[in-house]
């Protein structure tokens, strides 16, 4: 059975090891974490690197297995502001449960930070958003299991919790604003968390949109959940990697995937640098 208890020791032993790691002083805590999605480890290029560790000297830390996740949580500034980021992800379809995928961002927070920014790649459904279109997600749809099933860890976060405003209204609007004075072009959208690892089909992709999805992707909304538990301001950004399955008569590849990636860090790293320093603060919380 689940222990709790164990969870929080766990939680506790990575944060301690990533604080040794990353040579975080007592007081200097990012107030800003970063989750780098598919192909975009190198948006952490733009930092102002300062330490990093790899995932696998973090106890109890999941280790990616996928191409394109470089596993490595860093330390600098973005724009002049302490982030602490995540080059790579784990996915529910790499064999990770809810609660393991989620498991990095509870670290997160337990180092200090208040506010989390997520990237990730994903399927568009609109034939106008092409590959290489930014878009800011407003809200989601969970195709995926809770992580937050079963005990609930109440040094976290309480039981039941809202999800109206998901992904901060005021963020949002900072992030497009941020992209206007950049003039970046930025659609806003609803993103699907669908299992993978298979791409969807079709059908399903028509079924998602008639439920009112924009986007379509395999992370994000776990991670997303368990901030929110923990009371973290979320934003998180879409890189369209291709049009999802049916939208086009293209078929959809990974490789092409990674390289739309690519393409776009530079552009993400841009306009998050330009975001960081312009971020409201929000206050520490005691609980976490
Ligand atoms: N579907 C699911 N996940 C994805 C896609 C997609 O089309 N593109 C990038 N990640």
């Amino acid at each position: 059975m689940f222990d709790p208890d164990e969870e929080i020791r766990r939680i506790e032993a990575a944060a301690q090891a990533a604080r040794t790691g990353l040579e975080i002083a007592p007081g200097a805590e990012p107030r800003l974490g970063l989750v780098l999605g598919s192909g975009m480890g190198a948006v952490a290029d733009g930092l102002n690197l300062v330490s990093g560790i790899e995932y696998a000297r973090i106890p109890h830390f999941p280790c990616s297995t996928v191409a394109g996740h470089a596993g490595r949580l860093v330390r600098g500034t973005l724009g002049g502001v302490p982030v602490v980021a995540m080059q790579g992800r784990v996915h529910g379809y790499e064999g990770y449960t809810p609660r393991e995928v989620v498991f990095p961002v509870r670290v997160l927070a337990r180092l200090g930070i208040r506010q989390l920014i997520l990237t990730n790649a994903a399927g568009s459904l609109h034939p106008d958003w092409k590959p290489g279109t930014l878009a800011v997600i407003r809200d989601h749809i969970a195709g995926l299991p809770n992580p937050l099933t079963g005990p609930n860890l109440d040094e976290l976060g309480p039981r039941f919790f809202d999800m109206t405003e998901a992904y901060a209204p005021r963020l949002r609007a900072l992030a497009r604003e941020t992209a206007a004075g950049l003039g970046m072009r930025i659609e806003e959208g609803v993103y699907y968390a669908a299992p993978g690892p298979s791409y969807e089909t079709p059908a399903e992709i028509r079924a998602f949109r008639a439920l009112g999805a924009d986007l379509v992707g395999m992370s994000t909304v776990p991670e997303v959940i368990a901030a929110r538990h923990m009371g973290l301001e979320v934003l998180a950004i879409s890189l369209v990697t291709n049009a999802a399955a049916g939208v086009t008569q293209a078929a959809i590849d990974h490789q092409e995937v990674m390289e739309i990636g690519a393409r776009a860090q530079t552009q993400i790293s841009c306009w998050l640098s330009a975001l960081a320093p312009a971020l409201p603060a929000m206050e520490r919380r005691s609980r976490i």
